[in-house]
């Protein structure tokens, strides 16, 4: 079976109740295709998740935008894995660059918390990427096979884990990778994963891309072969997150 075309909604540190709701209707209303065509997960803020799960269109499923790494306790301000499970938010993005970068997780601990959310039942976005000092030292795949080499010896199974690659240079700057270098570094990243991984799980994770993707150069991105989709971030918050749905056909 064909890798199912998944685009993420990463709403970040955004949104005020009235705000978040509009969103909701925006992506209530919209004709788009089918969820056997294209599996769309937003992720609000964790203050914002119940009332968006209450809303949204049930073809539509929510995630949240990080969690602890291991069972809850005395951790003040954290959100534990079991926490979401209890609310029935059934996807989590772990491992975001503004996360790696500001609050210094490292691939260690982001290969524990991936490993700690999938073994209470969420569903994982990934996230990896280098920086442009990283890009422009050559040292790309290194810094993106690190990151996943972290992962991967963390976990076994990886039907509920989808890899965000998102280069930290094209995040909330609007220089989007051109389609060739997203292309370039999927395609490597899934010979490393076929490589170090598996056969299988390299033919079947899905690989999505994230960087100032919006509505207007997202087609010729999905049009790459081992571009399984989008996490967006600001184009997430606005109408054109459609047209960006839209490019799954
Ligand atoms: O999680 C999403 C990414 O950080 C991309 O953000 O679309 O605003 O560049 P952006």
């Amino acid at each position: 079976m064909g890798r199912k075309f998944f685009v993420g909604g990463n709403w970040k540190c955004n949104g005020t109740t009235e705000e978040v709701k509009k969103i909701v209707t925006t992506l209530n209303e919209a004709q788009v295709p089918g969820d056997d065509v294209v599996e769309v997960v937003v992720s609000p803020p964790f203050v914002f998740l119940p009332v968006v799960k209450s809303l949204l269109r049930p073809d539509f499923h929510v995630a949240a935008q990080n969690c602890w790494v291991r069972k809850g306790g005395a951790f003040t301000g954290e959100v534990s894995a079991e926490m979401l499970v209890n609310l029935g938010i059934p996807w989590v993005i772990l491992g975001h660059s503004e996360r790696r970068q500001l609050l210094n997780e490292s691939d260690e601990f982001v290969g524990d918390k991936v490993a700690y959310a999938l073994s209470k039942g969420l569903k994982v976005i990934a996230c990896i990427g280098e920086t442009l000092e990283q890009r422009e030292s050559n040292s790309t795949m290194t810094v993106v096979a690190e990151q996943t080499k972290a992962i991967a010896a963390k976990i076994s199974n990886w039907d509920n884990v989808v890899l965000a690659y998102e280069p930290v240079w094209a995040i909330g700057t609007g220089k989007v990778a051109t389609p060739a270098q997203a292309q370039e570094v999927h395609a490597d990243l899934r010979k490393w994963i076929h490589n170090n991984v598996s056969a299988e799980v390299a033919a079947s994770v899905r690989i999505i891309y994230g960087g100032s993707v919006n509505g207007a150069n997202c087609k010729e991105l999905a049009g790459q072969p081992d571009v399984d989709g989008f996490l967006v971030g600001g184009a997430s918050l606005k109408p054109e997150f459609i047209d960006i749905i839209k490019s799954a056909t």
